[in-house]
Order: structure tokens, then C-alpha cells, then sequence
């Protein structure tokens, strides 16, 4: 039987054309995309005083207090994407380029003028945003992750635009699981950690829903 020859695609400049306008199309929707979770982002206030904490933006002047206190296998264990061991250059590429994304919104958690650990929400396609935290170990239970937790969450109930807010933590992180809880979080599923860092790992996945009233 004759076999049938398949003519390889000739890239004639109309197919150019063609191909060049659809990765303009996708571009375009990626940029849009990106500003739109970058003005989501933006309606979080840039500074949230609390009783005894201010969170606020990183920056390069935290590079100390990052190195001493991020540079601890007990806070690393226990989350998806700290660098262990914690360097300058980790601390510096955190307020430089994480800090910046579009996708994220880091506080300081600053106590006297000093950073004592970091909170934050980060932003996904499709899934409410997601709230995570470490505190410096010498600053562990006394409240203070409470604290800011609450003013994260009451700032950004504030804003209307988070309807849910999601959390995640390792099924053996009792403190995290407790101070999400007295936040009012929900537990809404068991999952396993796809992070390198805990990949395997059984986690809880929590939610919180903002008030009618707010
Ligand atoms: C989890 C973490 C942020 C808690 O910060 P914190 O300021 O000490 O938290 P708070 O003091 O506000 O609340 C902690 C609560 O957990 C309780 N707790 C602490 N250790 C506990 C343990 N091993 N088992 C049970 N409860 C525990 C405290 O008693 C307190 O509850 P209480 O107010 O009813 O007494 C801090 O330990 C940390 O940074 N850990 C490492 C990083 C981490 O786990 N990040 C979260 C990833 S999901």
C-alpha cells in the first residue's frame, strides 16, 4: 500500500503571523493576570499597628534580624519554603524579589522597631489567598502570633475583597494549629505536604470565612 507523505507545516509568514499574535494573546492575559492579582494584593494596607506589634513591609535594614532569628531548623521544619540553613543572600533575595512579587504580601512583624518574624497572605489563581508565618523562637508563646494573625485577618476582612482566607500546617505543628484556631479557623481536610521541604507529610488544611457583619 502506497503510504501517504504528511506534508512537515511550511512557516510561510502568514503562519508567522499567526503564531506571533498568539503569543502576544497569551501575554497579554499573563500581564493582565498578574496586575490584577497585583491590585488585589495592593488593597492590604502598607503598615497595621497592633497593642504591642507593627507589621509592615520588609526591608534591607531586617537583613540582620532575618539571618539570626530564619536561621533555625525548628522554624524551617515546619514550613514548605524556608531556606535551611537561612544566608544573607536568602535574607536580601526575601525583601528584594519575594517581597515584590505580585503573588505575595509579606509583613514584618516588628516589635520595638525590630523584625521578630514575618506573616503574610499569598495569592493563587482560582483559591482564596493563603495566610502563613514564623515568629523568632525567643518570642514564642506570648501571644504575639496571635496577635498579628488577628490584625492580618482583620485588615483584610476589611478590604471586602477576601471572602476566604486559606491556611495549611503540618498535623504535628500543635502551636500552628492552635493559634490558627484561635483565629477562628476551620479545619476543612487532611492533606500530604507536596513541599520539598515536608513532602510526604501529613497536613491539615484550614479555612476562615470573614463575617457577614464586616
Ligand atoms: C507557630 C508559631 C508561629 C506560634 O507563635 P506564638 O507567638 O508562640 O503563638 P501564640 O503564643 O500566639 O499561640 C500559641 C498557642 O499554642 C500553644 N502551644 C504552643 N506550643 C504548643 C504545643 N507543643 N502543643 C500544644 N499547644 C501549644 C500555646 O500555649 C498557645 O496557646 P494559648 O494561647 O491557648 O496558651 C511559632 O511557634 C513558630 O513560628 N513556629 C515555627 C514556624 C511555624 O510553625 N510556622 C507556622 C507554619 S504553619
Amino acid at each position: 500500500m502506497k503510504k501517504l507523505k504528511v506534508a512537515a507545516p511550511v512557516a510561510t509568514p502568514a503562519l508567522q503571523r499567526a503564531q506571533g499574535t498568539e503569543r502576544s494573546i497569551a501575554e497579554l492575559a499573563e500581564a493582565t493576570r498578574r496586575l490584577t492579582m497585583r491590585r488585589v494584593r495592593d488593597l492590604l494596607p502598607g503598615k497595621i499597628a497592633t497593642k504591642r506589634l507593627v507589621l509592615r513591609a520588609p526591608i534591607r535594614g531586617d537583613v540582620p534580624d532575618l539571618m539570626r532569628l530564619a536561621d533555625n531548623k525548628a522554624i524551617a521544619e515546619k514550613l514548605a519554603r524556608l531556606p535551611s540553613p537561612y544566608t544573607r543572600a536568602d535574607a536580601v533575595g526575601f525583601i528584594e524579589i519575594f517581597a515584590q512579587r505580585a503573588d505575595e504580601r509579606p509583613y514584618a512583624i516588628t516589635l520595638n522597631e525590630h523584625l521578630i518574624g514575618v506573616i503574610g497572605l499569598s495569592f493563587h489563581d482560582g483559591r482564596p489567598p493563603e495566610l502563613g508565618y514564623w515568629l523568632g523562637e525567643p518570642f514564642w508563646g506570648k501571644g504575639f502570633m496571635t496577635e498579628a494573625g488577628r490584625a492580618l485577618i482583620d485588615a483584610a476582612h476589611k478590604t471586602g475583597h477576601y471572602q476566604t482566607i486559606g491556611a495549611r500546617a503540618l498535623a504535628d505543628n500543635a502551636a500552628s494549629l492552635k493559634v490558627l484556631e484561635k483565629l477562628g479557623f476551620k479545619r476543612t481536610g487532611k492533606a500530604r505536604s507536596e513541599a520539598s521541604a515536608t513532602l510526604g507529610k501529613p497536613i491539615v488544611l484550614l479555612e476562615l470565612q470573614r463575617p457577614r457583619w464586616m
